[in-house]
């Protein structure tokens, strides 16, 4: 059995103030036919996966369930988390939820803000995987990376393992910048993708090695667990007591049993502004436009105008981006900022 299991329940702070709390940046299309979410799903067609499981927080349970619905897929299971935890409890839910529902299952993690080129080779590198996640490996998609981008985790890439996969000498996640010019200078690091296969089984036993409360915590939570329609819900206060951590630090910078697949799909995180001008059409200028924008003199920008007209002349390498209640004018090159920025306003709030 390998099941999809869908990570939708970040807040994309990094793309505000288009990304909000209520409707993060997983639920929008930036342009495309289908919201980021949606793709997501999509993505799959042709691979022999079972039914998705899709991860999320409860307040976001409408919004995922008409997206589903739209694509035709309203019995996808959704599990809801009643606040975040970030992704390693996010998981563990997921991996104890699916045990008791089969045969230690292989689980296709993937995050819900990716855009992929190049569906089929995205596809290969999954059945290439397979056969190791099968054997106990925790297995990473791993991207050549193009920049010393600081907003993601660093593989570097041990032994070959049976012309399937790599070892993993070294998982960093979010390096200083740095270090990641060291890494890139190197030569055999990836980027990882973000997107993890590995035995439900497999993921809950380095987690209690490295994380036993949080195990603890998931396992007090499911125990509570009730179905709702599609939705899954879990006990409230046995999963606020759980530390927050990602996958990336809680366990694969530290497990001994990860695996490299290279992957070569046109893959990018939308996890920034920056991103989004760097993967977007842009003009003979450099800019890329959305929504009623006149841009004079304009070169190398982000402009986004959702409710008036954005107007710009003799400017370069900027964001902005215009909403009905907040306005952000950014360094495109200090796009991973925009994060502190939101993380300061909450706190002023
Ligand atoms: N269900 C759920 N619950 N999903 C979550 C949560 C949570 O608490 N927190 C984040 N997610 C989802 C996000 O919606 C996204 O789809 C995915 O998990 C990854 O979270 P991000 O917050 O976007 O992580 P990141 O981009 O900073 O870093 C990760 O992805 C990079 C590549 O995109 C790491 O895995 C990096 O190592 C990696 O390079
Ligand atoms: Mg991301």
């Amino acid at each position: 059995m390998l099941i999809p299991v869908i990570m939708a329940g970040g807040s994309g702070t990094r793309l505000w103030p288009l990304s909000r709390k209520l409707y993060p940046k997983q639920f929008h299309n930036f342009g495309d036919e289908l919201t980021m979410l949606q793709a997501t799903v999509r993505r799959l067609a042709g691979l022999p996966v079972d039914k998705p499981l899709l991860l999320c927080n409860e307040e976001h349970r409408f919004l995922a369930a008409e997206q589903l619905r739209q694509l035709g897929l309203e019995e996808v299971p959704i599990l809801l988390e009643p606040e975040g935890r970030n992704t390693a409890p996010a998981i563990a839910l997921a991996a104890l939820h699916l045990l008791e529902e089969g045969d230690d299952p292989v689980l296709l993690v993937l995050a819900a803000d990716h855009r992929i080129g190049d569906v089929a080779a995205f596809q290969a590198g999954v059945r290439q995987g397979l056969a190791l996640a099968e054997a106990g490996k925790l297995v990473t998609f791993g991207i050549v990376p193009q920049s010393p981008e600081t907003g993601y985790g660093y593989i570097q890439r041990g032994e070959e393992l049976t012309g399937a996969g790599f070892a993993v000498r070294r998982f960093v996640e979010k390096p200083d910048a740095a270090t990641a010019e060291d890494y890139l200078a190197a030569g055999d690091y990836y980027w990882n993708s973000g997107m993890f296969m590995f035995r439900a089984g497999r993921y809950l036993a380095e987690l209690e090695l490295f994380q036993p409360a949080m195990v603890a915590a998931c396992r007090a939570a499911l125990a509570g667990k009730m179905h709702d329609l599609h939705f899954i819900r879990v006990s409230r206060e046995d999963f606020l007591a759980c530390p927050a951590d990602s996958i990336d630090y809680a366990v694969m910078e530290k497990t001994e049993e990860a695996a490299l697949v290279p992957l070569d799909a046109g893959w990018c995180d939308l996890g920034s502004w920056s991103a989004l001008w760097e993967t977007a059409p842009r003009d003979g200028q450099g800019n890329v436009c959305d929504g009623d924008v006149l841009a004079r003199d304009t070169r190398d920008c982000l402009l986004m105008a959702q409710s008036r007209l954005l107007a710009t002349f003799g400017v370069r390498d900027l964001v902005v981006v215009e909403t009905k209640d907040a306005v952000m004018v950014a360094d495109r090159r200090r796009a991973q900022e925009v994060k502190a920025l939101v993380e300061a306003l909450a706190t002023a709030e």
